[in-house]
């Protein structure tokens, strides 16, 4: 009876105006979300040798906070990289999107689950169950994505003075999308919001009610930041390894260049 049911729904859906491309915007997620990872993997673990993540006063977002271990033969950006992934991975957006994407699960807003989609036990099996970590990964990210406004504001203060490059403002957009993800996060809203039935009866009320109505703002914007930061983290990497390279001749002298 459910099977019907759904296949009724199914039939239904597909014949309204626009639910004929239902599939693009799980297409468009697969293959963002592919192409990323498999970037950022070359970055992280592969691509550590010849310091290329760094030049001048850039640093790679993959490698920060820097941190280099005599002992350890991998790369250092593997020491930090699990974080922004583990925040990512455990996000409510992403989750919503990775679940359609790669399981189907469901494919799109009104389409039925394929038939051998029958085993979904929820978030409490391995690997899903660190879904429920998502608000320890925010308090993770926040630590980290402090070390990443450290690097922005380096990038602009080199050889003891002002440097504006376009990695600077590169790095600068970057660290402002990273911060509008982070801070349009449901669970940190729920961090200053939530449990509260009184702004005004609990101790730091007034902070907490500004920053809440800040994060509530934001938060239906929540989407939009995890894909321009996602692609701006991609993108401040791209650049400096291209500078680091050589290929734009920079010497970062002066007030200004690359
Ligand atoms: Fe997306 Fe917290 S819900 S980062």
């Amino acid at each position: 009876m459910t099977v019907e049911a759904g296949k009724v729904a199914n039939r239904a859906t597909s014949t309204l105006p626009g639910r004929g491309t239902w599939w693009v915007q799980p297409a468009s997620v697969a293959v963002g979300f592919t192409l990323f990872v498999i970037y950022s993997f070359w970055s992280v673990v592969l691509a550590s040798g010849g310091h290329g993540w760094e030049r001048g006063p850039y640093l790679s977002p993959f490698y920060s906070p820097l941190i280099q271990l005599g002992w350890f033969p991998f790369s250092s950006a593997i020491l930090v990289a699990w974080v922004p992934l583990a925040f990512r991975g455990t996000c409510y957006y992403y989750r919503k999107a990775y679940y359609r994407a790669f399981f189907l699960d469901p494919p799109a807003c009104a389409i039925a689950e394929p038939k051998f989609r029958h085993h979904y036990n929820g978030e409490r099996g391995f690997p899903l169950i660190l879904n429920n970590f998502h608000r320890f990964f925010l308090y993770l990210a926040l630590i980290v994505l402090a070390f990443l406004w450290v690097d922005t504001v380096r990038a602009f203060y080199y050889n003891a003075g002002l440097y504006i490059g376009i990695g600077s403002i590169i790095m600068l957009l970057n660290v402002v999308f990273l911060t509008m993800y982070t801070f349009s996060c449901h669970a940190l809203r729920h961090l200053v919001g939530g449990s509260v039935n009184c702004f005004s009866c609990v101790r730091g009320g007034g902070a907490r009610r500004g920053m809440w109505g800040f994060v509530s703002k934001i938060n239906p914007y929540h989407g939009t930041f995890a894909w321009f930061s996602l692609f701006s983290v991609a993108a401040v990497d791209i650049y400096i390894r291209i500078v680091s390279s050589g290929a734009f001749g920079c010497h970062f002298t002066g007030h200004f260049g690359c």
